[in-house]
Order: structure tokens, then C-alpha cells, then sequence
């Protein structure tokens, strides 16, 4: 295992729609305080590409236990070939950079595109090669979308660039360190199943990203897997939040779209939520095809707790850290 200074370099390793990268800030801003003077078991339902995860790893020294769990049985799959395989992978995927940057011309490219979507949705593949594919086709589709469709086949087209970085070397390393490091525990499984990473014991500190409730009927991507996140699956995670709350010793914080913002009558959050803190945060949605469409939007931020940390405590944590 080659081991790297991760500092800062550990990211995401896959584009994902909803990718917290931009808003960590934010999202640290609200963090318990408990996280800068106890121990805690971090626990992540809906981990999609990481960002937050990462972060949290990388700024942390006093975790105990780390559990992220995701439906997407490919993405999964990928986070453990990393944490178990870097080497394997890096190999692999610096083999598919090589051949796909040699082809010269776009229509050769997108037969190339297309056949190892073919190979990723029919074939048997190790899990290795399957990863690699995985991370190749995000490279190279359009948008950098994960989506299938209801027979659960990766079906998103070709994208367009000139010069895609498919082999990033240095992050994965990085995110391979870090889940080793911490020994973090991947689950493939519906979000519910994550009640069992709670610390009897201990702080446990849950981040929800769940797919968002759409903004209107055509506007936002929810599926990342065959079956839609839909009301009442927002409904069964606010009661999965107020069962959480109810153990004591549980902190959570979830994000979701402001459909109040857009429509003041339709409170759906604020009334699954009620009792809770709520806070908006501005977000730069990407999902939206269309350029002029895309925009700053507020998003809200939910906890069950209302700390927040001072700014010198978090500035002295990071020093601890480094
Ligand atoms: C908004 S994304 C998460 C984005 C992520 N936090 C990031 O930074 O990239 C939502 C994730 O929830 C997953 N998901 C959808 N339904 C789920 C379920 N019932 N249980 C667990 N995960 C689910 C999707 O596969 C997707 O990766």
C-alpha cells in the first residue's frame, strides 16, 4: 500500500449528482459541536460520491467507528475496490485513459463509450473491472450522470470532452488511505439498515443526503438507481430521523431541496419535520441540462440539535489534526 500525506487531496472519486463539494463549508459551519470534544461513530446512509465523508475523515482524529451505506450496489462496490484494491484499479483505469485518449476522433470514441457501456450492463465482470468501467463511463458521459433506467442498466449517453481525466491517480490512493485508515465500513443497503452502526455507548453523528424532492414534476433527477426516492420514502426517513432522535445520544443533520421556496403553500418538509431545526443554505444545482436554467438555490439544512461550532474551535481542531 502506497501510503500518501492525504491531507486535502481525498475527494470524491466519482461525479455525483447532488455532490456536496460546493457547499462543505456551509454544511462544516453547522456540524454538532459535540464533533471537537468527543469521541463519535460517523455514520453516512446515502454516501453517493463522498464529499462530505471525505471531509469529515480528513478532518477528524477522534472517530471510533465510520459505517457509509449506499443502494447503488455499483457505486458500493467501488468504494470497497478502492479501500481493498487501489493498486488494481489505478492499473486498470490508466490502461482504458491510454487506449480512449489515443482515439483520435469523436465518433471512435463514442463507439468505444458505448461498448464499454455494453460490457458494464451485460457482462460478468470482476469487481475490479466493473470499477474501473464504472469510473471510466462517469468520465465520459454526459454530465458525469449516474442513472438507470427501470431495468436497472446504466443508460446515460456520450459526453463531449476533449481531454477527460479518467485515471486520477492521486485521489484515489488518497480515499484508499483514508478508508483504510479509519477501517470505514461499506453497506450496501437500504438506508433503514444503517440503525445498526448506532454506538450504544457513545456520540453517533449521522449526515443524510438522501435524493432530493423534486422542485416541480420535470425539474430534478432523483433516480440514481431503478426505483424513485418518492414522498413516501421522505416520509419513512423523517421517521427514521425522529426514531434517531428519540435513542439520545444520536445527532443528525440532512439536506434536502426548499420546495417552500419555490412554492410557499407546499411546506412538505417543514411539516414531516416540524419540532426541528431548519436552516437554508445556498446551493449551486448543476443537475439542470440546460445552462440558463441552472442557478444559486437555497437548500435546506435539518438537524436535531441546534450547537453549532465557535470558529477558534474549529480553527484549534484542525491544527490537532494536521
Ligand atoms: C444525493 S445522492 C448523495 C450525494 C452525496 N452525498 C454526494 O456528496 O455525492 C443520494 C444517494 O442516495 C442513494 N439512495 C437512493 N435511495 C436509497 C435508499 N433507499 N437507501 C440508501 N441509499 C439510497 C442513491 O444511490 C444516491 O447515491
Amino acid at each position: 500500500m502506497i501510503h500518501l500525506n492525504t491531507k486535502e487531496l481525498a475527494k470524491p472519486f466519482i461525479k455525483w449528482v447532488g455532490g456536496k463539494g460546493q457547499l462543505l463549508q456551509q454544511l462544516e459551519n453547522q456540524l454538532p459541536s459535540d464533533l471537537y470534544n468527543e469521541d463519535f461513530t460517523y455514520v453516512e446512509p446515502f454516501v453517493g460520491g463522498g464529499a462530505m465523508l471525505f471531509f469529515i475523515l480528513q478532518h477528524f482524529v477522534n472517530i471510533k467507528r465510520v459505517v457509509i451505506n449506499d443502494i447503488n450496489r455499483n457505486l458500493t462496490e467501488a468504494y470497497r475496490v478502492i479501500k481493498q484494491k487501489p493498486e488494481g484499479l489505478v492499473y486498470r483505469l490508466k490502461h482504458i485513459e491510454q487506449q480512449y485518449l489515443n482515439i483520435t476522433t469523436e465518433d471512435e470514441r463514442k463507439n468505444f463509450y458505448l461498448e464499454m457501456r455494453r460490457r458494464f450492463n451485460e457482462e460478468v465482470l470482476s469487481s475490479l473491472d466493473k470499477s474501473a468501467i464504472l469510473i471510466f463511463l462517469n468520465r465520459t458521459c454526459f454530465n458525469g450522470l449516474y442513472r438507470e433506467n427501470t431495468k436497472g442498466k446504466f443508460n446515460v449517453p456520450f459526453g463531449r470532452y476533449a481531454n477527460p481525466t479518467i485515471c486520477n491517480e492521486e485521489v484515489i490512493y488518497a480515499d484508499s488511505e483514508l478508508l483504510n485508515r479509519f477501517d470505514v465500513q461499506i453497506l450496501n443497503e437500504d438506508f433503514k439498515d444503517t440503525a445498526k452502526a448506532i454506538n450504544k455507548t457513545g456520540l453517533t453523528f449521522f449526515y443524510f443526503d438522501p435524493p432530493y424532492r423534486p422542485l416541480s414534476a420535470t425539474s430534478s433527477f432523483n433516480r440514481y438507481v431503478k426505483d424513485d426516492f418518492n414522498d413516501d420514502c421522505q416520509r419513512d426517513l423523517a421517521d427514521f430521523c425522529r426514531m434517531l432522535d428519540r435513542k439520545g445520544n444520536v445527532c443528525w443533520m440532512l439536506s434536502n431541496s426548499d420546495c417552500s421556496a419555490k412554492n410557499p403553500l407546499d411546506t412538505f418538509f417543514e411539516d414531516i419535520y416540524e419540532g426541528f431545526d431548519i436552516q437554508r443554505v445556498y446551493a449551486s444545482r448543476m443537475v439542470n441540462a440546460n445552462a440558463s436554467k441552472r442557478g444559486k438555490l437555497t437548500e435546506l439544512l435539518i438537524r436535531n440539535y441546534t450547537s453549532k461550532p465557535q470558529k477558534e474551535i474549529i480553527e484549534n481542531h484542525y491544527k490537532l489534526a494536521l
